[in-house]
């Protein structure tokens, strides 16, 4: 079953109003393919998302970094989901492993925030990854398969849900994996969704990779059977950017 095409740009906690604007008139004016064919969501940090989304071009959305576990309230400092669907923000990543790492996001922490963003109507793209002490264990599926369990026992709408493996040894570093490694951990995922969920969803749920995708590894990335897609992150702040969305066709 074709699957189409995704890809994020996570800005991560970057930019100025200045650099965003820059950003997003880059965007208006790329050549890519149509919707129809790759599916673009850019991240921006919370304070620049009404920006951004009143500026991006129509076929292109937005997601938020992160959101609140439950409904807003005395939690300081949070973003809700409520708020993010009254803003009309579509889209949300959570489960992003600099969140799991540095504020400590337990797997059902996560798979509660997974719940609760898409019973407001949220569409999250949720984020899988091992460290490389775990990689070097020998551990990598036992960990991404428990990660996409506490996930996908929180899903009630599989439509709405990409997956993104993004292995923690990859981001920001450099070293992207290779397309050997991608798509042995994505068929593993696919094989995961397939015994613990349904066929269906296996086949239809996009699995995409992030950590270190840039222009120039991006194409036999996205050649790999059970690679859908990208989630960006420095790459995504550049003009290679534009490249990572054409390695769709
Ligand atoms: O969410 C995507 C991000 O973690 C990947 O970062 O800079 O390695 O592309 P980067």
């Amino acid at each position: 079953m074709a699957r189409k095409f995704f890809v994020g740009g996570n800005w991560k906690c970057n930019g100025t109003t200045e650099e965003v604007k820059k950003i997003v008139s880059t965007l208006n004016e790329a050549q890519v393919p149509s919707q129809d064919v790759v599916e673009v969501v850019v991240s921006p940090p919370f304070v620049f998302l009404p920006l951004v989304k009143s500026l991006l071009r129509h076929d292109f959305h937005v997601a938020a970094q992160n959101c609140w576990v439950k409904k807003g309230g005395a939690y300081t400092g949070e973003v809700s989901a409520e708020m993010l669907v009254n803003l009309g923000i579509p889209w949300v990543i959570l489960g992003h492993s600099e969140r799991r790492l540095i504020l400590n996001e337990s797997n059902e922490f996560v798979g509660d925030k997974v719940a609760y963003a898409l019973e407001k109507g949220l569409k999250v793209i949720a984020c899988v990854g091992e460290t490389l002490e775990q990689r070097e264990s020998g551990s990598t599926v036992d960990v991404v398969a428990a990660q996409t369990k506490a996930i996908a026992e929180r899903v009630s709408n599989w439509a709405h849900v990409v997956l993104a493996y993004e292995p923690v040894w990859a981001i920001g570093t450099g070293k992207v994996a290779s397309p050997a490694q991608a798509q042995e951990v994505h068929f593993e995922l696919r094989k995961w969704l397939h015994a613990n969920t349904s066929p269906e969803v296996a086949a239809t749920t996009r699995i995409i990779y992030g950590g270190s995708v840039n222009g120039a590894n991006c194409k036999e990335l996205a050649s790999q059977p059970d690679v859908d897609g990208f989630l960006v992150g420095g790459a995504s702040l550049k003009l290679e950017f534009i490249d990572i969305i054409k390695s769709a066709e």
